[in-house]
């Protein structure tokens, strides 16, 4: 899809595109690519002019590392200085997937990737396009999602381009992602394995593996800018309400003249419903997987108000939750 007056910016991944943004990365130029969790917006995780390109494109703060993208698991001993054991387990079982790892980095990492931290956090992306995009370039791909700071991530070539338009040329589109919220990191440098951001991979699904419940998040984390309490924010006011005060809360706003749009886990709408009413899907994966793109609708559907459904408070809906509760942060003053 282009938008008229904006250069086209979106390639199918053809050997061709994919040499072209190879090339890119090689002149530290940046990228848009696909992963099965959101797009990313790349650049060559050992150029760190480069990198700083990826900070003043997104807005973001210097101080937020980002993660590093390999194409196999055999290449952490150049970018990390440790692998405790149970890291390795987490490696064996879900790279590559929808799993960000928190080590101690090596001397090769620059520092503007880590924000200055000491550890680094190495991610092996499933989708094939992402893995063949790695395997040609040879080295770590720098990137967060690709879309500007604080907004909702893509999960579509034509939602990257819709951040950046001109200021990105090179969009590899590998379709709408297949998890659709971010990688779940968990950070191994502080001896027993730390949950810094729920996500793909469930927490249960950790706790198998490593025989316990990874451990909250402390005061003392490292600095995650996906922890700020509001972050994958639309523009537009967004509340979560409980199944029961859906009805009762459009109402009010209808009376206040607001329009209204819902974001409901069913289609049953009620009769005197005069909005614009979406659906994301009944199980916390296809939920997941529709999410950005149904808030990114419902932001550019010129309505006053987004009113979200709040889902079971279950522990399977926890990486979903938890970015409910930043969407919908700044709706609550
Ligand atoms: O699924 C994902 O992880 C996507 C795709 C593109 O791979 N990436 C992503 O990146 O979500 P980003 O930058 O939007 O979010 C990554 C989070 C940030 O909050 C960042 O601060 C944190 O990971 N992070 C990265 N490196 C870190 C490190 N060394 N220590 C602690 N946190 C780190
Ligand atoms: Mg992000």
């Amino acid at each position: 899809m282009t938008t008229p007056g904006r250069i086209n910016s979106i390639r199918a991944p053809s050997t061709d595109a994919i040499a072209l943004a190879v090339q890119r990365l090689r002149t530290g130029e940046l990228i848009g690519f696909p992963t099965e969790t959101v797009y990313g917006l790349g650049a060559d995780a050992s150029n760190a002019q480069a990198v700083v390109k990826i900070f003043a494109i997104k807005g973001r703060p210097a101080n937020h590392p980002v993660i590093v993208h390999l194409a196999s698991t055999a290449d952490i001993g150049r970018w990390a200085r440790r692998i405790p054991p149970a890291a390795r387990l987490l490696i064996e079982k879900f790279a590559p997937g929808p799993l960000t790892l928190i080590l101690p980095k090596s001397e090769y990492v620059p520092d503007v990737v880590t924000g200055g931290q000491g550890n680094v956090g190495l991610r092996f992306p499933s989708h094939i396009v992402a893995q063949r995009l790695l395997r040609e370039f040879g080295g770590g791909i720098a990137a967060p999602s690709a879309n500007r700071f604080g907004r909702v991530s893509p999960t579509t070539a034509q939602h990257v381009a819709d951040e950046f338009g001109d200021e990105l040329p090179l969009i590899l589109d590998g379709g709408p992602c297949d998890v659709g919220i971010e990688s779940t990191i968990v950070d191994f440098t502080r001896g027993a394995a730390v949950l810094l951001r729920p996500g793909g991979v469930s927490t249960a699904q950790l706790a198998e593996v490593l025989g316990y419940t990874p451990l909250p998040q402390t005061g003392k984390s490292p600095r995650v800018s996906g922890s700020l309490p509001s972050h994958y924010a639309p523009k537009t006011a967004t509340q979560l309400v409980k199944p029961f005060a859906i009805a009762p809360a459009y109402r009010a706003a209808r009376l206040a003249g607001r329009k209204v749009g819902v974001l409901a886990r069913s289609a049953a709408r009620f009769d005197d419903f005069e909005g614009v009413w979406r659906q994301a899907g009944p199980e916390w994966s296809s939920y997941a997987r529709l999410l950005y793109a149904e808030l990114r609708l419902l932001d550019a559907a010129g309505v006053d108000l987004i009113l979200v459904e709040e889902p079971p408070a279950a522990i399977d809906w926890q990486a979903v939750n938890d970015r409910l509760r930043r969407a919908t942060h700044r709706g609550k003053r």
